[in-house]
C-alpha cells in the first residue's frame, strides 16, 4: 500500500498562529453526486474518544456521511467506513484508541475496500502519529480536526484503493458555516461557539490540536439556537474550550454574556455552557446567569491547583485569591449555584505543602462535582520539558486523598436533595436497570426513577427520596 500524504502535521506551526484574520467559509458539498452512489447499501461506524467538541465533530461526520445514504451501525464487523475520532488530553485517552485500532484493525484483512479511518486530536501530533503508522499498517486514512468537512473526498480515494492518506495540516483554523449535522440526540444539543484555544496551559496539548481561538458570528449561532427551539430542543450546551473568550477575536460587539441573554430569550428550557476559564469570567455574565430561569446555575469552572507557584508553572494565569474571590462573588450573585472543576495532582515537582493548597481549597470551594486528574506529560507542551520529582505512588495517594475529599461535599450536597421535588430532563433507561429511567436535574445532578419510556426527552417532577454519592434515587411526581 502506497501512502499518500496531503498535509503532514507539525506541532511548531501549531503553535506559531498568525494574527491574520480567520477565514469564514460556507461547508462544501462537492463530490456528494458520485459519494451518493457510493454510499448506498453500506455502513459506517464512528467511535468517538474525548469532549464535547469531538462529540459535535461526530455529529457532523454522521451529518455528512447520512447525506450521501450511508447508514450508521454499532456493530464494526459490518461496517463499509469505520472512524476512531481519538483525544489526546491524557495518556490513557491514548492507550484506549491503541486497543481499539488493535481489535479493528483485522476487519481490513476481511473487507480489502474497507475505510479504517483515524481523526482527532491524537493525529495532529507528528509523533503519534508516526507511531500509528508503524504499529497499524493496516489503517488506510488518517485526518485532523481541520479535515473533518473534506471527510467524504478522502472516503471516496480511500474506499477500494491501494493508497493511504494522511491529511492533516496544523492550521490556526478555519471557520466553516452550514455543515451538515445528525445530531446523536433528539432534546439535547451542543452548539460550537467558539473552536479553538489560545490559552497554552503549559501542560495541555488542546491549543496544538485546536488551532487557534475563533468565533462563530453571533447570527449563525443564533439561528442554529432558533432552529433548535423550533425542531423543541429541550437543552443545548454552548461549547468552546473556553467560552468566556467568546468574541474577543471578531469586531462584531458582542460577547458571552450576549450568546446567554439572547438565547436565554428565545426560551429554550435549559441552557448550558462549558468551559469556562476562570480568568475571563466577568461580572456581567455573573449577572446574566442569576437573571434567566431558564440559564441553568451551574458552573464548570476548572481550577487545576489551589498553590499559587503550581498556578504560575501551568501557566493558568490566576491566583487562587482571585478564583476564591471570583466563587464569592458567584456564589453571592447567583442563589442554588452547583460548582464544578477540573484539577490536575502531581503537576511536575509539586511539593506536598502545594497539594495541600488543593485539598484547602476543595474544602473551601465545596465542589457539587468534580473531574480529578493525574498529570501527563504531553510531548511538545512546555510542562513535558520539566524534570519531575515525584513518584507516581505519590500521586496515586494524592490523587485518592483529593477524591476522598471532594466526597465530603459532593455526598453532602447529594443528601441535601432528600424529600425534595425536582425538574428532571429524562434521558432514557438506567444503564444498571432497565425498568428504571434516568436524566438530570437543572443543576445536573444523576437521578434514576421508575417510569415509562414515553417520556424521554421531557422535563418532569421527580421526589427524590435517596442519595448516593454521585446518583440520586426517586419517583415520579404527578403535577
Ligand atoms: N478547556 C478546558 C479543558 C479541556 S481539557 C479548560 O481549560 O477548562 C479538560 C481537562 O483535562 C483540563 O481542565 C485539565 O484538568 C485536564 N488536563 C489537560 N491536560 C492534562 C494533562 N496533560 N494531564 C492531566 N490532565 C490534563
Ligand atoms: Fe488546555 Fe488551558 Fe486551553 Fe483549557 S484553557 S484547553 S486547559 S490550554
Ligand atoms: Fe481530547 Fe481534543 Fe477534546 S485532546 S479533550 S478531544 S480537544
Amino acid at each position: 500500500m502506497k501512502t499518500k500524504i496531503i498535509n503532514y502535521p507539525d506541532l511548531i506551526e501549531a503553535r506559531n498562529r498568525q494574527k491574520s484574520d480567520t477565514i469564514f467559509l460556507d461547508a462544501s458539498t462537492a463530490h456528494l453526486k458520485e459519494m451518493e452512489e457510493l454510499g448506498k447499501g453500506k455502513k459506517y461506524y464512528i467511535h468517538t474518544y474525548g469532549c464535547q467538541a469531538n462529540v459535535r465533530d461526530e455529529e457532523t461526520m454522521r451529518g455528512m456521511l447520512e447525506s450521501v445514504n450511508f447508514t450508521k451501525t454499532e456493530d464494526p464487523s459490518e461496517a463499509d467506513v469505520i472512524i476512531i475520532n481519538t483525544c489526546a488530553v491524557r495518556e490513557n485517552a491514548e492507550d484506549k484508541v491503541y486497543g481499539e485500532i488493535g481489535n479493528l484493525k483485522k476487519y481490513r484483512r476481511i473487507n480489502k475496500k474497507l475505510v479504517l479511518g483515524i481523526c482527532g486530536c491524537m493525529v495532529e501530533q507528528p509523533e503519534i502519529l508516526q507511531i500509528l503508522q508503524d504499529k497499524f499498517p493496516e489503517v488506510n486514512l488518517y485526518f485532523g480536526t481541520h479535515e473533518i468537512d473534506q471527510l467524504l473526498d478522502l472516503i471516496y480515494e480511500t474506499y477500494n484503493s491501494d493508497i493511504r492518506l494522511i491529511s492533516i495540516k496544523s492550521k490556526q483554523g478555519e471557520v466553516i458555516e452550514n455543515k451538515l449535522v445528525k445530531r446523536n440526540n433528539e432534546y439535547k444539543a451542543f452548539v460550537n461557539i467558539i473552536y479553538g484555544c489560545n490559552k497554552f496551559c503549559t501542560y495541555c496539548i488542546v491549543p496544538y490540536t485546536r488551532g487557534k481561538e475563533r468565533s462563530r458570528k453571533f447570527n449563525e449561532i443564533m439561528d442554529e439556537v432558533r432552529e433548535l427551539k423550533k425542531a423543541n430542543y429541550q437543552e443545548i450546551t454552548f461549547l468552546g474550550q473556553n467560552v468566556n473568550a467568546y468574541g474577543k477575536d471578531l469586531n462584531e460587539g458582542y460577547d458571552f454574556a450576549d450568546i446567554l441573554e439572547e438565547a436565554a430569550k428565545m426560551g429554550i428550557p435549559r441552557i448550558r455552557f462549558t468551559t469556562s476559564h476562570p480568568w475571563d469570567f466577568s461580572s456581567k455574565m455573573i449577572e446574566i446567569i442569576a437573571k434567566y430561569d431558564n440559564i441553568m446555575k451551574c458552573i464548570h469552572l476548572p481550577v487545576q491547583s489551589g498553590n499559587d507557584e503550581v498556578l504560575k508553572l501551568m501557566g493558568r494565569r490566576y491566583t487562587r485569591e482571585h478564583y476564591l474571590n471570583l466563587v464569592k462573588e458567584m456564589r453571592e450573585k447567583i442563589p442554588g449555584l452547583s460548582l464544578s472543576t477540573d484539577i490536575i495532582v502531581g503537576f511536575p515537582n509539586e511539593t506536598e505543602e502545594q497539594f495541600k493548597d488543593t485539598l484547602s481549597l476543595v474544602d473551601i470551594v465545596k465542589y457539587e462535582s468534580a473531574f480529578t486528574f493525574i498529570y501527563s506529560p504531553r510531548r511538545g507542551t512546555p510542562a513535558a520539558k520539566i524534570d519531575d520529582n515525584v513518584s507516581y505512588a505519590d500521586k496515586s495517594r494524592r490523587f485518592k486523598e483529593l477524591v476522598k475529599h471532594l466526597e465530603v461535599n459532593i455526598e453532602k450536597d447529594a443528601k441535601s436533595y432528600v424529600g425534595g421535588t425536582y425538574k428532571v430532563l429524562v434521558d432514557g433507561a438506567s444503564k444498571t436497570d432497565k425498568d428504571m429511567l434516568s436524566g438530570y436535574t437543572e443543576s445536573n445532578k444523576l437521578v434514576h426513577f421508575k417510569g415509562d419510556e414515553s417520556l424521554i426527552g421531557k422535563i418532569v417532577n421527580v421526589k427524590i427520596n435517596e442519595s448516593h454519592t454521585y446518583s440520586l434515587l426517586g419517583e415520579l411526581v404527578n403535577e
